[in-house]
């Protein structure tokens, strides 16, 4: 594995949630990997005014809490920390960024790192086009000195023209190369053997397709609610915090057309091309096509589960969606004609997200089915957790006649002895390190993602009675996102933590 060049990583947004949890465990894994250039730094930049000491020192704890690998090793730890500093500054203060200037060149002559920066923003969104200012401001844009590069967290933008207009203003300052827009779920290991699954088996392909294929079905389920996050989530919803990014990529990367090589545009061009294709849902048929959510409270396993409204920094009447489930049409030759279903939500009854290919059942049914049901091949790709793949066939069921039964083929990652599923954030960074940019979110793919959301979003600001459903915290949404399935009888999948375990409600 090639090993990146020197430089330091500037995260903006040090003390806060995502730094702490993520990212730092991230780069500390990346470092006992070695993964990490000879020689680098971090300089976390935050409101909080602590020391770069004990900015150490909380970063040690991060560690300790949320590193994947449970480390015990003290040497390990304190070799990580000791490159670890911290300057505190109002992100909006213009003066704040000549000294954090000076004090990044110390740190570059400290080292000898000869000025390759990373950016990472990872901040509220509202900050990103401030913070690029200021930078471009004191300089550090420029890259006459050494690699300048920037990571921004998502939501880009909150709807089409907010999109655009973040483009616009990081094109005026830095070129697109330089711009690295994360979408975690690109870092999954198990979202990138999609790609593997599809273009390195020759007998998938001949399959992928409107001949074989019923239908698509995405799920990406949370058991967790809004947690400490009410005070954004309020103001972004289901729709904006995972299908305009996650959901849609997933769905980019199932349908996409094989792409001419590995080359970072090669294969951002064909999920474009998806997105380009998505049949746009009329603002008047968005009541049928996509059902939105809210969880109620409930009771759980004996505990309470408080209701959404009554979640912390979250408006008591608010309308904000927790659950989105949508069907749409991606109008191309290999998918006309082929329902993509996809649902999100919070306070599902599991975690699971997971990709369902149902093919088309057989022309001529010879043989009894259990049950007398008809059943269809599923292929099932799970993205998490108990990673793997599962192709659900029929078999004779032995004895006499010819009765069939519906059987399971499973692989899981962790029959891989040995093998440990790297975090997404570590995939990403190293990424960036390297200038890598085929996991991230290109301008126009964002852009045209929003672009297929907006007339949803136009529909639900502009028509208060289209209805928000609200649904027990605990079950599998509003009942209504089955109406979206067409056909008798069919449903959607209700997965269980285990890949090849399928009941309404295996984990409550
Ligand atoms: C984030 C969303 O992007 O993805 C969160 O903002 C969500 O609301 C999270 O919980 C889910 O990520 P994962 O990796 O746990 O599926």
């Amino acid at each position: 594995m090639e090993n990146p060049r020197n430089l330091i990583i500037v995260i903006f947004g040090a003390s806060g949630d995502l730094t702490s949890r993520k990212l730092i465990p991230a780069i500390f894994s990346l470092k006992n990997q070695k993964l990490m250039p000879v020689k680098y730094a971090i300089l976390g930049v935050g409101r909080t005014k602590i020391s770069s000491e004990e900015f150490r020192i909380k970063m040690r704890e991060s560690i300790i809490s949320f590193s994947e690998e449970k480390v015990s090793d003290e040497n390990l730890i304190s070799g990580f920390v000791k490159d670890l500093y911290y300057h505190s500054m109002d992100n909006y203060s213009e003066s704040g960024y000549s000294e954090m200037k000076s004090y990044l060149q110390e740190i570059d002559n400290l080292y000898s790192i000869g000025g390759n920066y990373i950016f990472y923003m990872a901040t509220p969104p509202s900050m990103y086009e401030i913070i690029a200012v200021n930078l471009d401001k004191v300089g550090l844009c420029s890259q006459d000195s050494g690699f300048r590069r920037v990571i921004i967290e998502k939501p880009f933008g909150y709807d089409l023209e907010s999109g655009k207009k973040l483009n616009k203003k990081l094109h005026e300052l830095i070129s697109e190369d330089q711009i690295f827009r994360i979408d975690h779920y690109l870092g999954k290991e198990t979202v990138q053997n999609l790609l593997v699954t599809r273009f390195a088996n020759g007998m998938f392909e001949p399959l992928w397709n409107r001949n074989y294929i019923h239908r698509i079905e995405i799920t990406s389920a949370e058991s967790i609610g809004v947690e400490e996050r009410g005070g954004y989530y309020d103001s972004s919803g289901a729709l904006r915090d995972m299908v305009q990014n996650h959901l849609l990529q997933m769905v980019g990367l199932t349908a996409m057309e094989p792409p001419s090589s590995l080359d970072a545009d090669a294969i951002r061009n064909e999920v474009l091309k998806v997105f380009q294709s998505l049949q746009p849902i009329k603002e008047e048929d968005v009541p049928n096509q996509v059902i939105r959510g809210q969880y109620t409270g409930s009771l759980i396993r004996g505990e309470c589960i408080t209701g959404y409204r009554y979640e912390k920094d979250v408006a008591v009447n608010s309308r904000t969606e927790t659950y989105v489930a949508m069907k749409f049409f991606i109008n191309n030759w290999r998918w006309g004609g082929v329902p993509f279903y996809i649902r999100t939500g919070k306070r599902l009854p599991t975690r699971v997200t997971e990709i369902v290919v149902h093919f088309k059942q057989t022309p001529h049914h010879l043989f009894q089915r259990e049950a007398g049901k008809l059943t269809a091949n599923q292929l099932i790709i799970r993205i998490q957790p108990d990673e793997g793949m599962l192709l659900k066939f029929d078999m004779k069921e032995p004895g006499a006649g010819f009765n069939v039964k519906n059987v399971n083929m499973d692989f899981h990652y962790k029959d891989l002895a040995n093998i440990r599923i790297p975090s997404a954030y570590e995939r990403l960074i190293h990424d960036v390190m390297l200038g890598d940019s085929t996991l991230f979110s290109r301008d126009d793919e964002v852009e045209t993602a929003w672009k297929f959301l907006y007339p949803i979003q136009q529909a639900w600001a502009k028509n208060p009675g289209i209805k928000v459903f609200g649904y027990p915290a605990g079950t599998w949404g509003p009942e209504h996102a089955n109406d979206l399935i067409d056909g008798d009888d069919l449903t959607w999948r209700y997965p269980c933590k285990n890949l090849a375990d399928e009941e309404l409600y295996c984990e409550l």
